[in-house]
């Protein structure tokens, strides 16, 4: 995209907020699971069965994706997982390469997509973002997973090297669940997640990029036949005595007798941040643009 251009100056060269080695302390501090890619692979391999179990509504910025994303479209996402987005893209575009780290992850996306009949339109390619090389695509879409890109600039600008028509990256502000909280309460040490549109933000303004950011709200429930079970599963890593903490979480926790799949039901909505950027749109600095395209008009992600 021209914001990569040799003809375009960075609006900021004195890096006042040191945001690139802010991003670097936080996704490789240890407290997180996710530090490196083994970790990260283990974690897939053992919660690969049940993460899409606790999605409520379509993904965020699904509105968004079909707004950009046209028939003769190619797509690149990173880090597609069990594929939510991938099923979406795959009805929209013309082909989706689909890079995924882990292999547990590949191998389900590889299922779920044949499942839902568009394994067609999709190139699976195991590897890791971005120490690949990858031909451009009109499009990039990361959903939640740029989390353990230890350098936020280098990939941000892989993006804009690898995405001819814009972005789309769906990624957390900056808020934990409820059964975190709990958690860290109770003296678990984890790691407060950065409120990540700001990074991607301020690092892309240093390459002259200005994207939209739209922040909608996400539903996740997960559901077992009792209230302990429940507890455990959401606080069992974190607390010794899940039960204990019942309480703390009462007001997302509830009984629906009639349900087939678990009867006890912990429910939660919380902001997730979709951040596009389209090449050439009105909101670009003078200068930029000037082949006249302009921006889809966003959609409200409902
Ligand atoms: C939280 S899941 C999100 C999956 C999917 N995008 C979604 O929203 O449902 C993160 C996914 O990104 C993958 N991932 C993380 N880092 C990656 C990298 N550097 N390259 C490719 N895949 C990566 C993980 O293996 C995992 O499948």
């Amino acid at each position: 995209m021209s914001q990569t251009d040799s003809t375009v100056a960075p609006v900021s060269t004195s890096n006042p907020m040191a945001l690139n080695e802010r991003w670097e302390e936080i996704v490789t501090d240890e407290r997180n699971r996710w530090t490196d890619s083994d970790g990260d692979e283990e974690f897939w391999a053992e919660h690969v069965d049940t993460y899409e179990e606790r999605f409520v509504n379509k993904p965020a910025g699904s509105s968004r994706i079909r707004s950009l994303v046209g028939p003769s479209d190619t797509v690149l996402e990173i880090g597609p997982g069990t594929g939510r987005y991938t099923r979406l893209l795959a009805q929209r575009a013309d082909v989706v390469t689909a890079l995924e780290a882990s292999s547990s992850m590949a191998n389900r996306l590889d299922r779920n997509l044949t499942a839902a009949n568009c394994r067609k339109h999709v190139e699976i390619i195991e590897r890791e973002w971005p120490s690949t090389d990858i031909a451009t695509h009109d499009w990039v879409v990361a959903g939640w997973s740029l989390y353990r890109q230890p350098d936020l600039h280098e990939c941000l600008d892989r993006i804009l090297e690898t995405a001819t028509q814009g972005f789309v990256i769906i990624d957390s502000p900056g808020c934990l669940p409820p059964h975190r909280r709990v958690a860290v309460r109770a003296g678990d040490t984890l790691a407060s997640p950065p409120p990540r549109q700001a990074f991607y933000c301020g690092l892309l303004a240093d390459r002259g990029c200005y994207p939209s950011v739209e922040t909608v709200p996400k539903t996740r429930e997960r559901r077992a036949d009792s209230k302990a079970t429940l507890l455990e599963t959401v606080l069992g890593d974190a607390v010794e005595d899940p039960l204990a903490h019942a309480d703390a979480l009462d007001t997302w926790l509830h009984e629906e007798p009639d349900a087939t799949d678990g009867t006890w039901c912990y429910r939660y909505t919380l902001p997730a941040a979709v951040i596009s950027y389209v090449d050439g749109a009105p909101n670009q600095p003078p200068g930029e643009g000037e082949n006249g395209t302009q921006a889809a008009p966003a959609e409200v992600d409902r």
